[in-house]
């Protein structure tokens, strides 16, 4: 399993760093033994698998569940598990024993939180506690009221400047890693070239340490629309509802199931069974 140390080393040597959301077994599973770097259970869990329209009612037995599946199906991948809205805002206390669950009880190897400002202090002192963290800046999705939409962000010169500034913070509290989300192409690479930790970007562009993409995006999994940054690399939804439509017009014209998906009995024994 790959580890903190080693995602530095690839940032280093210039392999980018593939990383995807997983949040049950069969897909980490898979994802496993297609060979990506790291899983992250997302709390877009709410919005691609839970069916909410944000992040924001995600909660943190939701994410110790699906880790568990997550981490079940994929035991030799490194596993970060999303800190969901307000566990980590209130106080340190609190963000720390959330994050201990997130560990303990769902095996998650680190956790990532969003945000600067006061969260900075909280990436202190989750990496002071043992926790690794990953940082998640730009687009940030629990605080899709305050933002307004989910929109690009830093895209003028003193928001881009901010985000830089953000950014070295979170490297310097002791993040691991850094998520920037949907920014100009141009802010994500000085953002990586600034820092010595890994960026992985999702609509950052491709000067990022790596790349991360929503399953269900990556798959077109029950997602009616993506956004303009996600690459489609396979159409599940065509061939789920397909084969359900094939499904339900086998049974109604009695086709399935045939000879061979049905047990017999011997003859002799039907004999027997009606004297
Ligand atoms: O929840 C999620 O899927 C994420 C990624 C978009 C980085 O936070
Ligand atoms: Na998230």
């Amino acid at each position: 399993m790959k580890q903190t140390t080693q995602f530095l080393k690839m940032k280093e040597s210039g392999e980018k760093i593939s990383m995807l959301t997983a949040y049950d077994y069969p897909t980490a599973k898979l994802a496993q033994e297609a060979g990506i770097d790291l899983l992250l259970v997302g709390d877009s869990l709410g919005m691609v698998v839970l069916g909410y329209d944000s992040t924001v009612a995600v909660t943190t037995a939701d994410m110790i569940h699906h880790t568990k599946a997550v981490r079940r199906g994929a035991p030799d991948t490194f596993t970060v598990t999303d800190l969901p809205f307000m566990t980590y805002h209130l106080s340190t206390e609190e963000t720390l024993k959330t994050a201990a669950k997130l560990m303990q009880e769902g095996g998650a190897h680190a956790v990532k939180v969003e945000g600067a400002g006061t969260v900075v202090d909280r990436i202190h002192a989750l990496t002071a506690a043992g926790v690794p963290v990953m940082a998640h800046l730009g687009l940030t999705p629990q605080s899709v009221g305050v933002l307004g939409g989910y929109k690009v962000q830093g895209k003028t010169a003193s928001q881009a400047e901010k985000l830089i500034r953000d950014a070295r913070e979170c490297e310097a509290a002791g993040a691991f890693a850094l998520v920037l989300e949907c920014v100009p192409k141009q802010i994500a690479k000085e953002v990586s070239e600034a820092l010595s930790i890994p960026v992985i970007g999702i609509g950052a562009g491709k000067d990022t340490d790596g790349q991360v993409l929503v399953f269900h995006d990556m798959v077109l999994f029950g997602v009616d629309r993506t956004p303009k940054f996600v690459k489609s690399y396979t159409d599940v939804s065509r061939a789920v509802r397909g084969g359900i439509a094939s499904y339900i017009e086998d049974v109604k014209e009695k086709r399935f199931p045939d000879d061979e998906h049905s047990f017999s009995m011997k003859e002799e024994e039907l004999n027997s069974l009606y004297g």
